[in-house]
């Protein structure tokens, strides 16, 4: 089975649960204490051997381009300051193996329109998706999530798709599959349905921002019309693969935080400060203070 060498990251959404911040930035470029979102799914996909990064980009994203660019002044600058750490921080944003290539989505007509974008630069390969407002965290220690469900790919070679439980209440938050026992944490999808209401939802069962497809996702991609919400889904184009293909559910070991929420953005900040080797211990002792 191939090996996994291409990321799609969709950065073109509107953002607009967390405006005004997103106003003139991309959410991904919200920082968890001291890095964007997008950096940490970029070292995501670079943990799991991914060299090519493929940014599905919208107005207002030019932040992203800039942060994985060399930024001369600020190096010229940091390096007259003597300012050695810094400059190696800015430095380091991306391994110099990585190639990252920016392709710009005209509107933002859905996730699964975006992904469609990449095709060209995809072509007949297997790929990931990574939906950076998903931060993914795991122990020290611990593989990556992507890393994990790359592994199961090599090894089952079908699409595969990280999933979690969630409360029934926020069924209409996610993608919700059905689906058969496989083995451990894998299932086979029976079915998968965008965004139902609580009493419509096959399971609790949520699809996260994590996916390893084969590219003849895009065949199906291709032929879709609007669906939920009025947008292209990724959602509808998975199960129009489904019936060519078998399409599995991982449950990922780790903690995924929604960073497209305020809530789970400030959890994920707060979990961070705790494990920062900076701002770790001081942090933790105030949060104790604060109770
Ligand atoms: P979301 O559903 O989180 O939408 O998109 P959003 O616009 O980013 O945020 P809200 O809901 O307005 O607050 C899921 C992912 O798909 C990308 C987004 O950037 C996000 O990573 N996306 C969505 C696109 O790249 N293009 C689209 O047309 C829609």
């Amino acid at each position: 089975m191939k090996k996994i060498r291409k990321a799609v990251f969709p950065v073109a959404g509107l953002g607009s649960r967390f405006l005004p911040a997103t106003k003139a930035q991309p959410k991904e470029m919200l920082p968890i204490v001291d890095k964007p979102l997008i950096q940490y799914a970029v070292e995501e996909a670079v943990a799991a051997g991914i060299t090519e990064m493929i940014f599905i980009t919208g107005r207002n994203k030019r932040a992203i381009e800039d942060h994985f660019d060399k930024a001369y002044e600020l190096e010229v600058e940091l390096e007259a300051a003597g300012k050695a750490a810094l400059l190696e921080f800015v430095r380091n944003v991306i391994p110099k193996n990585i190639t990252c290539i920016y392709i710009r989505q005209s509107a933002p007509l859905g996730l699964g329109h975006a992904v469609l974008c990449a095709r060209p630069v995809v072509g007949d390969e297997p790929f990931a998706v990574l939906l950076a407002d998903d931060f993914m965290d795991v122990d020290a220690g611990q593989t990556p999530v992507l890393a994990q469900m790359t592994a199961v790919f090599e090894r089952e070679g079908a699409s595969l798709l990280a999933v979690q439980e969630v409360p029934r209440a926020d069924t209409k938050q996610y993608g919700i599959v059905s689906v058969t026992p496989y083995r451990a944490n894998l299932e086979q999808v029976d079915s998968i349905v965008e965004k139902p209401a609580p009493e419509n939802a096959p399971s609790t069962l949520a699809v996260v921002g994590r996916y390893v497809l084969t590219n003849r996702i895009f065949d199906y991609l291709e032929g879709l019309g609007k669906g939920a919400g009025g947008e292209i889904q990724l959602t509808d184009g998975i199960a129009a693969l489904m019936q060519a293909e078998r399409v599995l559910a991982y449950r990922y070991t780790g903690t995924r935080y929604d960073c497209g929420s305020k809530l789970g953005y400030l959890k994920a900040t707060v979990a961070m400060g705790r494990k920062h080797p900076e701002t770790g211990p001081e942090f933790s002792k105030y949060l104790l203070q604060i109770k």
